[in-house]
């Protein structure tokens, strides 16, 4: 039995929480690595819809833990109220359900201020970011000024910290940003209130899921956003501000490279985006439309209309490259239905040179034509099929080109929004 990580293959939304929340139900541990509250997941229990932005989606699985790892940026306000709101639906969420890392860094007011700030600045030229304060809350982190979960067990120090970075940003807010200064005391006193909340929960994650393995129970690495948001690899600087590739679950979680055993890739049957920066296959045009109609597709954190387009395989194989993906899970397949034709992107043409790699420069990225090979759209709904055989003949071809040009096997296709509505073909964890 092995452990498992999920990534996602594109720019995000991939339906990321409908398969974390499949697998989940095969493992033991749930744990996140990496991201914020700028993540979003839509879950669909019993037809009833939930949103998790910081609990990993495998809480509302009784008798799992989950973990949020040291490379999380955690706001407290919204992990309490997500606290809150999941135990008056009933979900038990006790801290031996849930364990925040002390070394997780924390989002406060003034990373928020700032991130709202800086891209009011930017005007046009702004990155698109959720604003949740993601981005400067990372960036205190590497400038070793972060304030940490394990500073909520000391009050003093936590006072002293706020009080000196708050100092700092009040600065850049008022001097440089255009924007109000923030108030020491209010700051104080909530982070007092939440402490006394989310100390139960601060735990060591590395040393629990160390513990966890070695009792033999089975561990899935919930990523989040996308491989081409990643800050190293993505689209820069149209990216977010962590590393959503598998690598991160180890810097991210604490565990060694050896405890990864199979990577999961998350594949949109089409591609989407929210937020600026660039997209090869984007269709602005009424197919672009009906699927963002048919998918439904606007953002679970800030609502926005997700820009959508052509499945990019060119971007697909960047992610299987950097990841190392064992299986590929393809979603919103029945998003497609209807459609005469299809068109998958096989490669870039770039100053008439045909490539296969994405590139970093932003200006080449924007000449980046896209090279499509069309297919046969079905008309008949998909969403009841539970075996590959039990789709139309259209379908099952996509999917076998998919496999051919990745050079990676499905483990599963879903076809709807609902647990049931999925096609398994393998179980990652064995
Ligand atoms: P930030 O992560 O809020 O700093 O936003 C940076 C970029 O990443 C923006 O384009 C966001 O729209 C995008 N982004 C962040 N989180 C997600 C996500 O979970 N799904 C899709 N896009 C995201």
């Amino acid at each position: 039995m092995g452990n498992v990580v999920v990534i996602g293959t594109q720019w995000g939304d991939e339906g990321k929480g409908k398969v974390v929340d499949l697998m989940a139900e095969k493992a033991d541990l749930i744990v996140r690595f990496q991201g914020g509250n700028n993540a979003g997941h839509t879950l669909v229990v019993k037809g009833i819809k939930t949103i998790c932005h910081l609990i990993p989606s495998g809480i509302l699985h009784d008798a799992k833990k989950c973990l949020i790892g040291n490379g999380v940026v955690v706001d407290p306000e919204v992990l309490i109220q997500e606290i809150d709101s999941l135990r008056d639906k009933g979900v038990d969420l006790n801290p031996g359900r849930l364990s925040l890392s002390e070394k997780a860094h924390l989002i406060m007011p003034y990373h928020r201020a700032l991130d709202v700030a800086r891209e009011a600045v930017k005007g046009q030229s702004k990155i698109g970011t959720t604003g949740r304060g993601i981005g400067p809350c990372y960036e205190d982190k590497v400038a070793r000024i972060g304030i940490r979960a394990l500073d909520l067990l000391e009050t003093d120090v936590l006072e002293e910290k706020i009080r000196i970075n708050l100092e700092e940003k009040n600065f850049l807010l008022t001097r440089f940003l255009n924007a109000e200064a923030l108030e020491l005391r209010p700051i104080v006193d909530a982070y007092l209130d939440m402490a006394a909340i989310l100390v139960p929960y601060i735990s060591d994650v590395s040393v629990e899921i160390d513990a966890a393995i070695r009792g033999g129970k089975k561990i899935l690495f919930e990523g989040a956003q996308g491989t081409h948001l990643d800050i190293d690899h993505g689209t820069y600087p149209y990216v977010t501000s962590s590393n959503p590739i598998s690598g991160a679950a180890c810097a991210g979680a604490g565990v060694g490279p050896d405890k990864l055993h199979h990577i999961a890739g998350i594949v949109k049957a089409y591609t989407t985006r929210v937020g600026a920066g660039p997209f090869p296959t984007e269709l602005l045009d009424e197919t672009g439309d009906y699927l963002q109609q048919r998918g439904a597709e606007f953002g679970a954190t800030t609502g926005r209309r997700r820009r959508c387009g052509w499945l990019d395989l060119v971007a697909v194989n960047n992610a299987v490259r950097l990841n190392g993906l064992t299986s590929l899970a393809m979603t919103k397949l029945d998003v497609l239905t209807g459609l005469k034709t299809l068109k998958i992107c096989v490669a870039y043409e770039l100053d008439g040179k045909r490539i296969s790699y994405v590139p970093a420069g932003l200006k080449e990225m924007s000449r980046c034509v896209p090279v499509y090979e069309d297919f046969p759209g079905w008309k008949e709904e998909i969403s009841g099929a539970r075996e590959m055989s039990e789709l139309p003949a259209a379908a099952g071809e996509y999917l076998k080109r998919i496999e051919k040009i990745t050079g990676v096997s499905l483990s599963l296709v879903s076809v709807g929004p609902g647990r049931e509505q999925t096609i398994e073909l393998m179980d990652p964890f064995r």
